[in-house]
């Protein structure tokens, strides 16, 4: 990210059309709509979220070695996505939104799907499949509702990580059958409503281990593609998100399991490859082809049994910081888009929603449910963060 420059200011003023003075904390403040067309990122600072920050912030309390604390107490300041994971959590939205300055731009991740989490169990919703009134009346709407009274706000919005990746690759579970109509009828909704100026929205599709194999990457080019035109082509679609809460490397070389028997049925063997194969891919199909990855767990790699393990990865470290310079022309930013310190999902073999991949060697135990804090696991995170703090 190039931060705060005068250039930014210039090219936001020149972009963002004049709007109505916005009433602000009691005083008149005379603010721009926003515009958003290209790499939304280019000139915005990825918003380091209060909401991440007050749980980096305890943590860094609760830990008494003075030098960790030091370095804890500066990732609350790195910018990260907030994932509005429920219906109550929609509460989560509007104070950020009046905290957001020029010069950045929110992250926000939509993950409440009717019968989320098709495939695992460990992050199953609140709404059972088939509720695709309740998302949208409960869920979608209330929070385009929100985001229509700060146009003066740039948002970058994950739509529903893992969804429509499940369709692709688990449509032989009678749970992700459950799922599928209520899945491309919710994201198809998700980015008509969303369709706003000031909104950017990268729909997600897994990572190079998921979409990456020969057999899965034309059908998930052709399944987001698919959704994206039900919705009618949505402007402010710019492309795909991948590695959400994921711990692939960007460019490693040669990639963490090409050594593997069945690496030749997949050259996708690191992120960077995987947005290069996809993006071609999703825009012969008719998409938008322009990602964000996530690297904010990624820092330290040969640490999983096998590709597909994805829970609380054990050794993990913090990976590269948000950033438009990335080098590569298709990937807009790398962000931090799962919230390293909170749980991927319960170690608990007796909780309903144990998955046994957080029981599985590579996992970090004990886990506490899925998006709990785990000060440990934080820890963690920070003693390996590579670059360090
Ligand atoms: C959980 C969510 C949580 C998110 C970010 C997901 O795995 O299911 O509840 O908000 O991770 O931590």
């Amino acid at each position: 990210m190039k931060g705060f420059t005068y250039a930014a200011i210039v090219a936001s003023a020149i972009s963002g059309a004049l709007a109505a003075p916005v009433e602000e904390r009691g005083s008149p403040v005379e603010k721009r709509a926003v515009t958003l067309t290209g790499n939304p990122f280019a000139s915005r600072t990825l918003y380091a979220n209060s909401y991440y920050a007050s749980e980096v912030s305890a943590a860094a309390a609760a830990i008494t070695d003075t030098a960790l604390k030091a370095k804890a107490s500066k990732v609350a300041s790195v910018g990260s996505f907030l994932w509005l994971d429920n219906i109550a959590n929609i509460a989560k939205l509007e104070p950020e939104l009046k905290l957001i300055k020029d010069g950045e731009i929110g992250g926000f991740v939509i993950y409440d799907l009717p019968g989320r989490d098709c495939a695992a169990k460990a992050s199953n919703g609140e709404l059972a499949a088939g509720d695709i009134a309740t998302y949208k009346s409960s869920y979608i709407d209330p929070i385009v509702a929100i985001i229509k009274k700060y146009p003066n706000v740039a948002l970058a919005l994950i739509i529903e990580p893992d969804s429509l990746p499940n369709l692709v690759t688990n449509d032989d579970l009678a749970t992700c059958q459950a799922s599928a109509d209520g899945y491309k009828a919710g994201v198809a909704y998700a980015l008509q409503q969303l369709n706003l100026p000031n909104v950017a929205m990268y729909v997600d599709a897994g990572h190079g281990g998921w979409l990456g194999w020969d057999a899965n990457l034309k059908p998930g080019a052709q399944m987001l593609a698919d959704v994206y035109k039900t919705a009618g082509s949505p402007k402010q679609v710019r492309g795909f998100s991948t590695n959400i809460a994921g711990w692939n490397a960007w460019d490693l070389t040669p990639g963490e399991f090409s050594t593997t028997s069945d690496a030749q049925y997949n050259k996708c063997q690191n992120e960077k490859i995987y947005v290069d194969t996809f993006s071609p891919l999703l825009v012969a199909a008719g998409m938008p082809g322009q990602a964000i990855i996530d690297t904010g767990r990624n820092g330290v790699t040969g640490l999983r049994l096998e590709w597909g393990d994805w829970c609380n990865v054990n050794g993990a470290g913090f990976g590269v910081r948000p950033t438009s310079s990335t080098g590569d022309s298709l990937a807009d930013a790398f962000i931090w888009g799962k919230p390293g310190g909170e749980s991927d999902g319960t170690s608990d073999s007796s909780a309903t929603r144990y998955d046994s991949f957080c029981g599985k060697d590579d996992a970090f135990k004990p886990s506490p449910e899925a998006g709990a804090w785990n000060q440990a696991y934080f820890e963690m995170l920070l003693k390996n963060a590579v670059p360090s703090f």
